[in-house]
């Protein structure tokens, strides 16, 4: 894949104040999309964006509840206003609140759904308004929603986690479905992350011992490294590559696919 495959692209992504978002979002800079930051953390997104503008990018912040419909509105319209179109949704933000099933809180609860299932399909629909012929960008484009190997296996005290991700995973196959039925121009995938030591994976690791389903945290990851055929926990950079894969015109016959990006953990 050419280093430049998203040259004239432009990209929201959303949780890319930090962690995988932050990657994603210097991954499409660094393949020639001006990109948007949309988080909830206003001062660490605006330091992610200066960073990426320092090194020669095109971007800017936004601040974007992803749960809230008119943030939506508000977000996408100043990424037209800003980056001068719209045709890259990466749907990243999201949350995890371990628990085991007999121990689960309704509140811990909603707040994933809210967050990572209304926040997801909330993004799928300003896209696709946006993106398809008479919307306000009009160029149709790609939407990559990032799910979870959560999503594929059974892992303990994270059922709730799992659920959400799940439901990102099959509302990705109807959102493509809908796509290219309805001639919008619009790809729609997502990806299925390994474990990666962000602060969410840290903490998870934590809470895998605080749940008593580990003695210590290196105990907690060796057993997650331990069901990953190739042998490591996942990093930031290995998703934000596959990111750039199925937003470039590379992938421009894939669409509603769930791509592993976990080492072989899933399979
Ligand atoms: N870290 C992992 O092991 C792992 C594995 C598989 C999938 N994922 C998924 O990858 C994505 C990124 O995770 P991460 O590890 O970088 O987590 P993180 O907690 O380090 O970062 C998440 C980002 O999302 C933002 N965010 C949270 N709620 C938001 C909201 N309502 N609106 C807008 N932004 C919001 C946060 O402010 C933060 O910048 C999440 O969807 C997560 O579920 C993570």
């Amino acid at each position: 894949m050419g280093e430049q495959s998203l040259v004239g692209r432009k990209a929201l992504v959303t949780g890319g104040a930090r962690g995988i978002g932050a990657a994603i979002a210097k991954a499409l800079a660094q393949a020639g999309a001006a990109v948007m930051i949309g988080d909830i953390l206003d001062e660490a997104g605006q330091a992610t964006a200066a960073g990426l503008s320092a090194n020669g990018a095109s971007a800017g912040f936004v601040h974007l509840d992803v749960a809230d419909d008119a943030q939506w509105q508000h977000a996408v319209n100043t990424t037209v206003q800003a980056l001068g179109g719209f045709d890259l949704l990466v749907n990243n933000a999201g949350i995890e609140v371990t628990s085991l099933v007999a121990d689960i809180d309704a509140d811990g609860l909603r707040r994933m759904c809210e967050v990572n299932i209304v926040g997801t399909a909330l993004g799928m629909k300003h896209a696709f308004r946006a993106m398809r012929p008479q919307g306000v960008a009009g160029q149709g484009g790609s939407v990559v929603n990032i799910a979870s190997v959560a999503a594929t296996i059974a892992f303990p005290a994270i059922a709730g986690y799992s659920g959400t991700k799940s439901a990102v995973d099959r509302m990705t196959r109807v959102a493509a479905t809908e796509a290219g039925k309805l001639g919008y121009g619009v790809r729609v995938n997502c990806i299925y992350p390994g474990l990666i030591p962000t602060e969410m994976g840290l903490q998870l690791a934590n809470d895998i011992v605080g749940n008593g389903l580990a003695a210590d945290v290196p105990a907690a990851v060796g057993a997650v490294i331990e069901q990953t055929p190739l042998g490591r926990l996942a990093e930031v950079g290995d998703v934000a590559e596959a990111v750039v894969f199925l937003s470039s015109p590379q992938a421009r016959f894939i669409t509603g696919i769930g791509l592993p990006v976990d080492g072989g953990m899933g399979m």
